[in-house]
């Protein structure tokens, strides 16, 4: 690497965990908003959370359809244009029960880019994915398995809004806001994508198929290197396959030169 690319990107792992610092002021203050209003009636939480948390509007009108979200996603020519307009998406009905939109988490600095399902509880109050209990388990995936920082690696989502009680993400849905998904891919043009559990490993595949069939190698789509592996909720059910997701993982470190400890356990 030379001294110009080292210096871009340490400038890019910097300005990322000053965005992390962000959102988790951000986190803290809606918290904050929700506690000192909790004796209002429903609505007052979620209005005060958005207030701070959403960028001021500027840039194309709300996305409303499934066609808007696509030319949105197309004309973006920045990833915080692609932010703006995610944040201010109404395209399908997520949008009405959402606190915020998350955008993703983290920084290009190794080409990787983990890809989850949608966010949680924790995740819509914050802004932030992955920040729940099977965030903290792709957290230690990345530090304790990889050996790398969680800040290294990009953290996005198929839905960038949180579906009521943490249902699955519905075929509509996930045709309505993928636009955004590849549109973040394409502007961070990682050299390698982790799809956790089937809903993000089937949409970057492009096909149906079972985890056991898209698992265990690597795919080539579109120039990069796909490694589908578990998600974390579903390896804290069954945390027998935590070592499955391991040899998954340790494909894509080999792609991407991270080295593997002896005996390929951490
Ligand atoms: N699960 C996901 O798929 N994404 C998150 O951001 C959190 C939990
Ligand atoms: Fe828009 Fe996606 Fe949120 Fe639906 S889930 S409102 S399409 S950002």
């Amino acid at each position: 690497m030379n001294d110009d690319v080292r210096e871009e990107w340490s400038q890019l792992v910097s300005g990322a965990r000053k965005e992390i610092q962000r959102a988790k002021a951000r986190g803290a203050r809606s918290t904050r908003a929700t506690r000192s209003t909790k004796a209002e009636p429903k609505a007052e939480p979620k209005a005060a959370a958005k207030a701070v948390t959403e960028p001021a509007a500027s840039g194309p009108a709300p996305a409303r359809s499934g066609a808007d979200v696509r030319a949105q996603a197309k004309a973006a020519r920045t990833l915080e244009e692609l932010r703006g307009c995610v944040a201010r998406c109404e395209a399908c009905s997520l949008h009405k029960t959402r606190t915020q939109t998350v955008f993703q988490d983290g920084s290009p600095v190794r080409r990787l880019m983990f890809i989850g399902e949608a966010p949680g509880a924790d995740e819509d109050r914050t802004g932030v994915p992955f920040v729940g209990r099977a965030g903290q388990l792709l957290t230690d995936i990345i530090t304790k398995g990889m050996g790398i920082a969680r800040e290294e690696v990009l953290i996005a989502n198929v839905l960038k809004c949180r579906p009521p009680d943490n249902r699955e993400p519905t075929p509509e849905e996930k045709s309505i806001c993928t636009p955004w998904l590849d549109r973040q891919i394409e502007l961070h043009d990682p050299k390698v994508l982790i799809p956790l559990g089937r809903h993000a490993s089937m949409h970057i595949l492009g096909r149906e198929a079972s985890m056991g069939e898209m698992r265990t190698r690597i795919h080539e789509i579109g120039g990069r290197q796909v490694v589908p592996t578990y998600h974390p909720a579903y390896l804290l059910r069954s945390p027998g396959e935590k070592k499955e997701c391991w040899k998954d993982i340790q494909l894509a470190m080999g792609v991407l030169g991270i080295p593997i400890p002896s005996g390929g356990n951490r």
